[in-house]
């Protein structure tokens, strides 16, 4: 019994490992997001303030996988895949449905 447990442990940690957003860190995708986005994104500026409380989950998996930000696709160019997971990973934990929505910042 007690084997089997550990087996379904060893299990769920190598899937959470391989599952790339679980993976990836938000706080990283924070410092993206201020590093890469904030300069055009800020009260003001041409793409105007975004935060991750603007969309739900689900728009902001539609964004990253259809979208890719066309209207300058260079921006999204430029990042690495890991930056765009930790990116990714940022919004959905703060997103507008997320448990635990971004108040400031
Ligand atoms: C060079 C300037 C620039 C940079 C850098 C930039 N953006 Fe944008 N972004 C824009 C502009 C311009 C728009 C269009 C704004 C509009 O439609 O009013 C836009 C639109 C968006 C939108 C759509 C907003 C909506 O209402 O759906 C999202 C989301 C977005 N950007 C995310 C990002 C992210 C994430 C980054 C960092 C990886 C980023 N942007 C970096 C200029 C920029």
């Amino acid at each position: 019994m007690k084997r089997l447990l550990l087996v379904f442990i060893t299990l769920t940690l190598v899937a959470a490992l391989a599952s790339p957003v679980l993976a990836a860190s938000s706080r990283r995708g924070k410092r993206t997001f201020k590093k890469e986005c904030k300069t055009c994104h800020v009260e003001g500026a041409e793409g105007g303030k975004i935060s991750p409380l603007q969309k739900t989950q689900a728009q902001w998996r539609e964004f990253f996988k259809k979208n890719q930000h066309q209207v300058k696709p260079d921006v999204w160019k430029k990042l690495s895949d890991k930056e765009r997971e930790n990116l990714l990973k940022f919004f959905l934990d703060f997103a507008l449905d997320s448990d635990q929505p971004e108040t400031c910042g």
